[in-house]
């Protein structure tokens, strides 16, 4: 009993030598990162963007990572992520990663095309299913979605950018399948952990089960199944779930923010004529913006820094399972 306040003492010590170290360390990395891109804690808890302050650690910029793109009026990427050792990571991995998003930009342009030549959708009340072109309706919103670099923190990661239809849905980037063959997700350059699936037959996968005849599990989706479909009895719609909130890809910290961004999206009308007009029913706080551009993980474990309201969170919740 009578070391207890000895240990405690001894703790704090420690922490604020850690602190202390930690401050430093962080401070000497960026001045070692002369990029244009840097984002400095401005002491209030914000960085230059308005987002929430991305914490640095010692030794998180090596150098060894190529340079980032350059910021536009949308997107300003935070310091540069790299602790990695020299060779791992492709010199071409920037232009590489532009190529593949100016190629998503043309693809999410040509679905919007679509979009407008479909005409109105034409709800068979009271059953809410379209009739005429809502299968069509649905292929299209689809695409739209696939294709939205908006639906990742930075703007900048689409689901395609790692599952290209010119590469059997895989990764689309040689350099990047010759060597690590994970891909970066949006905060640059934070490496996802494996490589991403083909996900062409994913959709007829069933539910995760064990089947008699093989004597195995079967079904479910992600290499290792884990996205069992339970809760919405789709495997392939709740593995789609994983993504936008995976702080190695998507990065988004709350799934209210992927709701937000889609209904900030072009294609907003099209998603409340299949979905229906409550799916952005949403009382969302002042400082939304200010959440959703600030990477998953910034918050710690608090899976839902975005403060709703009960109500408002059902909604999200709800649109986000559509
Ligand atoms: C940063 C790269 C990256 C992004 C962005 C990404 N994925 Fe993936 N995807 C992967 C990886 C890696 C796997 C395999 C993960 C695992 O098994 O743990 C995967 C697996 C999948 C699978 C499983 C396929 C199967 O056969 O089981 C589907 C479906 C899928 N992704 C769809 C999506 C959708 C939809 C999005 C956007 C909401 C998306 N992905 C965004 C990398 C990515």
């Amino acid at each position: 009993m009578k070391r207890e306040p000895q240990l405690s003492t001894l703790l704090v010590c420690v922490g604020l030598a850690l602190l202390a170290f930690l401050v430093n360390a962080s401070s000497a990395a960026a001045q070692a990162n002369g990029d244009t891109n840097v984002q400095n804690n401005n002491g209030r808890g914000d960085d230059d963007r308005g987002a929430f302050a991305v914490k640095q650690g010692p030794g998180t910029n090596t150098g060894n990572c190529p340079a980032l793109p350059p910021a536009t009026d949308d997107i300003t990427l935070p310091r540069v992520y790299c602790p990695y050792p020299p060779g791992l990571i492709p010199s071409d991995l920037t232009t590489e990663s532009e190529r593949v998003r100016r190629e998503i930009r043309g693809i999410e342009q040509e679905a919007m095309a679509q979009a407008a030549a479909l005409g109105p959708l034409v709800p068979t009340s009271p059953s809410q299913t379209l009739a005429g072109n809502g299968v069509r309706a649905v292929q299209v919103l689809g695409k739209l979605i696939n294709y939205d670099e908006n639906l990742s923190v930075f703007k900048n990661v689409a689901c395609a950018f790692c599952h290209m239809p010119y590469a059997g849905f895989s990764g689309p980037i040689p350099s990047v399948n010759k060597t690590v063959v994970a891909y970066p997700g949006s905060l640059q350059f934070r490496f996802g952990k494996r490589k991403p699936q083909s996900y062409d037959y994913s959709p007829r996968y069933p539910v995760l089960h064990y089947n008699l005849t093989q004597a195995n599990f079967y079904g479910g989706n992600f290499w290792d199944l884990r996205a069992t479909g339970y809760k919405i009895q789709s495997p392939d719609s709740e593995q789609a779930q994983g993504p936008p909130l995976d702080t190695q890809e998507m990065g988004n910290p709350d799934f209210g923010c992927v709701v937000f961004r889609l209904s900030q999206a072009k294609y907003r009308p099209l998603f409340e004529g299949i979905w229906g007009k409550q799916s952005f029913d949403i009382d969302f706080p002042e400082n939304t913006e200010k959440v959703c551009r600030t990477p998953a993980g910034a918050f710690g474990t608090n899976p839902a820094p975005l403060r709703l309201n009960p109500t408002s969170r059902g909604t999200a919740s709800a649109t986000f399972d559509a």
